[in-house]
């Protein structure tokens, strides 16, 4: 079949195009023919070792696709269904073999592609804004990257919890699609603090910052007293070493770095969260933007892309 493999970690050109033997389902595992690949950034901290995988490796963490044959032991999966996931390396590749716990069967009105494009993210946006922080009519919410995958997730799921979002983006384009998404007020990085203060009159209930580095000092001075700041990502590089004496300055500020992992803890979780996020993108209540799609043989262009800050919304694989 036709997969990526990363034989060495570092740059772009890791990501090699290959032909590799078909995966094989062992028990309690399904095989899919993949339709679409999600790209996320973890992909990248993976390709990077940033987050280190035993060498060769196939990434990508998302997709969806039709199940072609099962594993012994699997029951509640059968040959045909459509299938999403998230969280299970090796999904870029033209089939995956995915753990039938893992899989999500997918609604009638969101196709393998929508599946693809909003799992992985969604899944997120849906903890960050009902578990890490649980949204409340009226809260303040500052949303970075807002026309970014995650961004315009967290917008519009901010949104339909009565939040009055605010998002930073870095250009006219993305300011555009953020406004789209519902947010209320789009501002620019520069001093973003200042500005956050500017409008709710006191700070942010809750930031959500993906982008890290670059934005850290200024997601701490936009909280109110008793705010959260959720880190949930580090899009411009990593946060450095800090003294908790901070959050006290700030206003005895809550400090989170939450991942999807542990607000999946189980099956239970799993189905939870994505019949909310499917339910939403069925009725038309979650809209999901793709901006690109890639031919799986050009992944290195869709990393060279999203990292270089040019995409907005979802990219996806197409096998
Ligand atoms: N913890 C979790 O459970 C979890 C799960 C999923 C994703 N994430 C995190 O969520 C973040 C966003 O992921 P995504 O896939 O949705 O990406 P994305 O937001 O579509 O792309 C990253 C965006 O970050 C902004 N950015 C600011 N400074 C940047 C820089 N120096 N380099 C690159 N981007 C920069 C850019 O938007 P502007 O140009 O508007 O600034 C860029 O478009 C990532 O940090 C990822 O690791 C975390």
């Amino acid at each position: 079949m036709r997969a990526i493999v990363v034989n060495t970690p570092g740059g772009s050109a890791a990501l090699e195009p290959a032909e590799i033997p078909d995966p094989v389902p062992g028990p309690g595992e399904v095989l899919v023919d993949v339709a679409a690949s999600g790209v996320n950034f973890i992909d990248v901290y993976h390709r990077e070792g940033r987050y280190p995988l035993p060498v060769p490796f196939v990434p990508g963490s998302e997709g969806a696709g039709t199940v072609t044959a099962v594993g012994e032991g699997v029951s509640d999966v059968v040959v045909g269904d459509r299938v999403g996931w998230a969280q299970v390396l090796g999904s870029y590749a033209a089939k995956a073999v995915i753990p039938a716990e893992q899989t999500i069967v997918l609604p009638s009105g969101v196709s393998p592609d929508l599946a693809a494009a909003v799992l992985l993210q969604g899944l997120t946006a849906h903890y960050l804004t009902h578990s890490t922080y649980a949204v409340r009519q009226g809260d303040d919410v500052l949303v970075h990257a807002a026309a970014g995958g995650m961004g315009l997730l967290l917008t519009q799921i901010a949104k339909l919890r009565g939040a009055r979002v605010i998002g930073t983006v870095s250009t006219p384009e993305k300011e555009k699609l953020a406004r789209q998404a519902g947010a209320d007020e789009v501002i620019g990085y520069e001093d973003f603090a200042d500005e956050v203060k500017k409008i709710t009159g006191g700070g942010a209930h809750v930031v959500y910052d993906g982008v890290g580095a670059a934005t850290f000092d200024g997601s701490l001075t936009s909280l109110r007293p008793r705010g959260m700041l959720a880190l949930y990502g580090a899009a411009s590089g990593a946060v450095p070493p800090f003294d908790p004496q901070r959050l006290n300055a700030a206003g005895s500020v809550f400090l989170t770095r939450p991942s999807l992992t542990h607000y999946v803890a189980d099956r239970e979780e799993l189905l939870w969260r994505a019949g909310d996020v499917l339910g939403w993108v069925a009725s038309g209540a979650l809209k999901v933007h793709v901006s690109q799609r890639y031919p799986l043989a050009e992944a290195r262009r869709a990393h060279d892309d999203l990292e270089a800050r040019r995409t907005t919304g979802k990219l996806l694989l197409i096998p």
